[in-house]
């Protein structure tokens, strides 16, 4: 292998259970400009990625969407490597933590602690669903909070007063899978004891191997004390069966990372020119960075180093956290319309725009980045279109038309040329130091000389005057040299542009040492515009297109939000309270799915002296044409609601609570009439 240092890079594992979005892209962006980088300065650099493919969530999908998780994973591994590929992210390997050589690995570092003794047995007690007998993870139950009584909270904290706690101090837990009372049970699980590593990490996390943010979060940590990490879960679960041990698994995130080694096994299995050991074996001089979400941190900055090192493996070089992304300065949010697919995007914008943009922004801290889309488009429009290209465009009409497409044979200015070219260290030290947006302002301050020199040389005005036929030959392919400069230091962050680039200027792959260069007596093809300008059009539909992905999710989502069948303390309702619910019978007139709704039925009911419509989400309990003409009890003083498809103007009362989730409606005996009251 050739090249000057060895570089291994990992980007965070992606679940395979969902749609990549833009959020996503940050990380992946940031740590393809580096790796691309590299290559250019000639290291060997290889960019490893895969699915994370395992834990209750996937298996939970797989099973709402009645497929095997196998099938689900292989399935968005597929959508996630294409996804990536049309941002240009340029993986070597994009492999999937379900494999034999992520089972092997995991299974050797899992034996190297048992032996040493930084794994433990220890009974623990833990809710557990008993309809669905599995345990449950916190965020699969809910309750009402212990601090404030908000209904209808997450295991683990409040979203309403922002308390934290323990799924067993939740008010009348339900579980979200059944809606069951969760039970508290028993089991054994394996402890990896995390502070046996507290030397090695408080020396490991101050070597520089982090940003100066992530190390002063880690103090915080080590105050707390370290503590020690469950690896283990109970059946059912889907992942890797701890050896010697019949229903119980490896817990998601200890085989996760270690997917990292197994997509480079598995690469090394594909190139025989590459060694495992080279990069992974303790006495590796590679060098192995790890880019990473600033919500992942504790797992890659802490376990990471301490399974790896324990187990006799090399540990990373230094990890990259990046922030988080927000749209016009708020989170993601589907109610807003602002969660944006990565496919979406591709579907109406191109991916190199996105590239630009977050390159321009992203700096070495771990900062949450911001797309404002009014900003975004000016942006692109003005930097990209209407700095960088614009050189090309209007310097290769001349050489076309006048010069028979061939650049002249002397560079016009060396001083100019020499001054861009020695720009390139501070560029590429900025690339490589995660200054994305000093590289960028730099390239862009050089892209406005470059301009500010043809402008002062009016090619256009001297092409005029037939003695100054050589002057706009040597202005022009100056301004052509120029423009191929800022496309080597552009190319990490536009690889589909730099490959158009090359074919125009009829060049093989740029190389960030072509820079040193000018093109001098050269043939060029003719200029085809390399980036267009956005349309504000563009991105109106891509958030229309955005808002129409939320409807047919949220439509499409197979298992209604289960309620609580059942709560532990009754809590007494006054006999006012119950006299305000206005329970009527009504008759169903007319009954019919609801299109784009998987789980609602439209019905129309009489209520002896009006009719009401009202949208029942009982569709997987009833056919329409069963309900026609039946008695049902409905809440009739509840507050109309303006659903998607039209007003619902009341609420049908069903049994719910069985174990196939089917649901009872309450029907009278014989003879009641419409509009009867319920008492
Ligand atoms: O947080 C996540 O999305 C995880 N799937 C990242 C895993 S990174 C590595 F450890 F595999
Ligand atoms: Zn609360």
């Amino acid at each position: 292998m050739s090249g000057k240092r060895k570089i291994l890079v990992t980007n965070a594992l992606p679940y395979a259970n969902g749609s990549l979005h833009l959020g996503h892209m940050v990380g992946y962006i940031q740590a393809d400009i580096w790796v691309r980088l590299q290559k250019m300065l000639g290291n060997t650099c290889l960019y490893i990625c895969g699915s994370d493919c395992h834990g209750t969530p996937i298996m939970i999908q797989a099973e709402k969407l009645g497929i095997a998780p196998e099938t689900l994973i292989e399935n968005m591994r597929q959508d996630h490597e294409k996804d990536f590929a049309d941002f240009h992210i340029g993986f070597d390997n994009y492999y999937t933590t379900h494999s034999q050589e992520n089972r092997q690995l995991v299974e050797t570092i899992f034996k190297r602690h048992m032996n040493a003794g930084n794994i433990v047995k220890r009974t623990i007690k833990q809710l557990y669903d008993p309809v669905k007998n599995m345990f449950l993870p916190d965020r699969y139950i809910k309750g009402e909070c212990p601090n404030c009584g908000a209904k209808d909270q997450y295991g683990d904290n409040c979203e309403v007063c922002g308390a934290t706690y323990l799924p067993t101090d939740l008010k009348n837990p339900f579980s979200t899978l059944s809606g069951v009372q969760p039970v508290e049970k028993e089991s054994e699980h394996y402890f990896f004891k995390l502070q046996n590593y507290e030397d090695f990490l408080k020396q490991w996390t101050r070597r520089g191997h982090l940003q100066a943010q992530v190390t002063n979060k880690l103090d915080e940590w080590f105050n707390d004390g370290l503590r020690e990490w469950d690896i283990s879960r109970d059946a059912p679960y889907f992942g890797f069966a701890i050896p010697g041990e019949k229903n119980k698994y490896f817990y998601v995130w200890l085989d996760a990372p270690v997917g990292y080694m197994a997509s480079f096994l598995n690469l090394c299995e594909r190139n025989k020119d590459l060694r495992f050991e080279d990069f992974w074996g303790p006495e590796s001089q590679a060098e192995l960075y790890h880019f990473i979400g600033k919500d992942i941190i504790y797992f890659h900055a802490l376990f990471w180093p301490a399974m790896l090192h324990g187990a006799q493996f090399r540990t990373p070089s230094a990890i990259f956290a990046n922030g988080f992304l927000t749209i016009d300065g708020q989170k993601m949010s589907k109610s807003r319309g602002t969660f944006i697919k990565a496919r979406t995007y591709l579907q109406n914008l191109n991916p190199e725009y996105l590239r630009y943009y977050f390159a321009a922004k992203l700096s070495d801290r771990i900062e949450d980045l911001d797309i404002h889309f009014d900003d975004f488009t000016q942006r692109i429009n003005s930097d990209l279109v209407g700095k960088f290209i614009n050189i090309a465009s209007r310097c290769a009409s001349f050489i076309n038309k006048h010069f028979g497409g061939k650049l002249s044979a002397r560079c016009a200015e060396q001083l100019l040329y020499d001054d861009f070219a020695n720009a390139g260290d501070s560029i590429s030290e900025c690339f490589q130091n995660m200054e994305y947006s000093h590289a960028v302002r730099q390239i862009m301050a050089l892209a406005d000389r470059a301009n500010q020199y043809v402008d002062e040389k009016k090619p256009w005005a001297l092409i005029k005057d037939a003695n100054k036929q050589q002057e706009v030959h040597d202005v022009c392919s100056m301004g052509i040299n120029l423009f191929r400069i800022l496309m080597i230091y552009l190319k990490p962050v536009l690889p589909q542009t730099a490959g158009q680039a090359e074919s125009f200027l009829r060049v093989p792959p740029l190389q960030w040492q072509d820079k040193n260069k000018p093109l001098l007596d050269h043939p060029i093809h003719e200029f085809q515009p390399l980036i267009h300008r956005i349309d504000p059009k563009q991105i109106e539909a891509m958030k229309m297109a955005a808002k129409q992905d939320i409807e047919k999710s949220t439509a499409q989502a197979s298992a209604p939000t289960v309620e609580p069948v059942q709560t532990k303390e009754k809590e007494f309702i006054s006999i006012d309270d119950f006299n305000k619910i206005d329970l009527r019978i009504a008759q169903v007139l007319e009954a019919e799915s609801v299109e784009g709704a998987d789980k609602l039925l439209r019905l129309k009911v009489d209520l002896g002296s009006e009719t009401r419509q009202i949208f029942a989400g009982i569709k997987s309990s009833y056919q329409p044409e069963q309900l026609i003409g039946r008695q049902v009890v409905i809440v009739a003083n509840l507050a109309p609601r303006k659903m998607r498809f039209g007003l619902s103007e009341g609420m049908v009362i069903v049994a719910s609570g069985s174990e196939d989730g089917r649901l009872y409606i309450v029907s009278p005996e014989n003879g009641a009439q419409p509009g009867m009251k319920v008492k």
